[in-house]
């Protein structure tokens, strides 16, 4: 069965609550399942901010710029925002680091044709969705590119540095990087400026990771007078010490197989829309060739990897593409699970549960932290596996962590948003 129980969940959300201190810990930091990497961002935007900033989102396949206008104090609306979206051609990302730079500069420079801005120096902060070693708020060195890019001549180089040249090989614009931050910091941060309680970001997309606020006196090698720093947990490594090896199926272990990096972010590979769809696929496989599906026949469709994209996956859930009659055929299997018969719920729905495992362990730590008996916190999430079960996802969180009340606050599209409100607030701290 794939849906977890409740024995199983406490167990995972313990395991990453141990996991996350032994990676905050100099002594065990190297050993440490998850990076918990620092990102060198300590304050939240407190409507100070005003003026014009770039955000960019660079993902592996697609690139978006935002404008945002904002004025001392007021609350931002969409009009305060100007966006577009590039995509990022595949050749690019198979070629190397200085091509796909290369798109991005002009990508940029479109952008800023577009909104006019071609001769201003825009400050501006990049979010991106691979793990960054940080040493300050404008440099981050690639440690690795966590899903389809295999790119490897990018790894331990600086992403602004990498962007600042490409600006200049351009030389049509400038810009004033002031910082990069991991796509969750961008998450949490476009949420922060209407809620000050907003202390995490979730991402439950493509792939799976957190970010929070931990106490400074917590962190190594932190000397700044700020109270509390934001991790990057990179969580989406959980089980690659061979930790979550009791609740990972064969179809699971297949799939690792499959994947471009093996053995690698295992918890994601549990979580992740790059991956559920190829567990799917793995069931129905195997339902067919023990004769359970399809009259036993293997269906030439089902035999293609990333048939099912998440996206898909949501819409047979709801019923909406008949394409499977799997429940009768589960019942006869005997696998009952708690949320819905079919096998794209039990996929996702134990992805939903496993998240909610993960953030109990996030929130209840930074209730430790603050020595309290109970804390309010708010989250900013965003992701497919967000839109399709936030229910499964807020009901774990509250039974593994009943002494949080958390708020979810969902963040579609902002974290560009969260980017330019970062510059904002680096900028404003520069000038004080
Ligand atoms: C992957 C990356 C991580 C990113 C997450 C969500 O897990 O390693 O840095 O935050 O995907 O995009």
């Amino acid at each position: 069965a794939m849906c977890l129980r409740e024995d199983q969940l406490q167990i995972i959300s313990v395991l990453f609550e141990a996991e996350m201190k032994k990676g905050l810990s100099s002594k065990s930091r190297a050993v440490a399942a998850v990076k918990m990497l620092p990102t060198h961002v300590c304050a939240s935007p407190n409507r100070s901010e005003s003026g014009q900033y770039l955000g960019l989102e660079l993902e592996e396949t697609r690139v978006r710029a935002v404008l945002l206008n904002i004025r001392n104090g007021q609350p931002l609306h969409h009009t305060n925002l100007h966006h577009k979206i590039y995509e990022v051609p595949l050749q690019r990302l198979h070629t190397g680091a200085e091509e796909y730079f290369d798109h991005v500069a002009q990508c940029i420079s479109d952008f800023l044709d577009f909104v006019g801005k071609k001769n201003t120096c825009l400050p501006a902060a990049l979010t991106v969705s691979f793990p960054c070693e940080q040493t300050a708020t404008d440099k981050g060195t690639v440690l690795n590119w966590s899903r389809c890019v295999k790119a490897t001549d990018c790894e331990r180089q600086d992403v602004v540095t990498m962007l600042r040249e490409a600006i200049d090989r351009h030389g049509t614009f400038d810009l004033d990087i002031v910082a990069v931050v991991n796509d969750t910091v961008g998450t949490m941060i476009s949420c922060a400026y209407d809620d000050p309680q907003c202390e995490v970001g979730l991402i439950v997309g493509t792939g799976v990771n957190i970010c929070y606020m931990e106490e400074l006196k917590n962190i190594k090698n932190a000397f700044r007078k700020e109270q509390r720093m934001c991790i990057n947990t990179e969580c989406g490594r959980l089980g690659e010490n061979g930790s979550l090896n009791d609740i990972i199926t064969p179809y699971d272990i297949q799939v690792d197989l499959d994947s471009l990096h093996p053995g690698k972010q295992r918890f994601e590979k549990l979580t992740g829309g790059l991956y559920l769809g190829e567990v799917v696929r793995q069931v129905l496989l195997d339902l067919t060739r023990r004769g359970l599906l399809f009259k036993g026949h293997e269906n030439i469709a089902l035999q293609t990897p990333g048939l099912f994209h998440i996206s898909c996956l949501s819409q047979i859930e709801s019923g909406r593409v008949g394409l499977l009659q799997v429940r009768s055929i589960l019942q006869q299997l005997g696998i009952e699970s708690s949320c819905d018969d079919s096998v794209c719920c039990a996929v996702t729905c134990r992805a939903a549960q496993l998240c909610g495992a993960a953030l109990a362990a996030v929130v209840d730590k930074m209730r430790e932290n603050r020595t309290r008996d109970s804390l309010n916190i708010t989250v900013a999430a965003h992701g497919e596996l967000y839109k399709i079960h936030p229910q499964i996802l807020k009901e774990t969180v509250k039974r593994l962590a009943p002494q949080c009340a958390v708020t979810f606050m969902t963040s579609e599209e902002e974290t560009g948003k969260g980017a330019a409100l970062i510059a904002a607030t680096a900028r404003q701290k520069s000038e004080q």
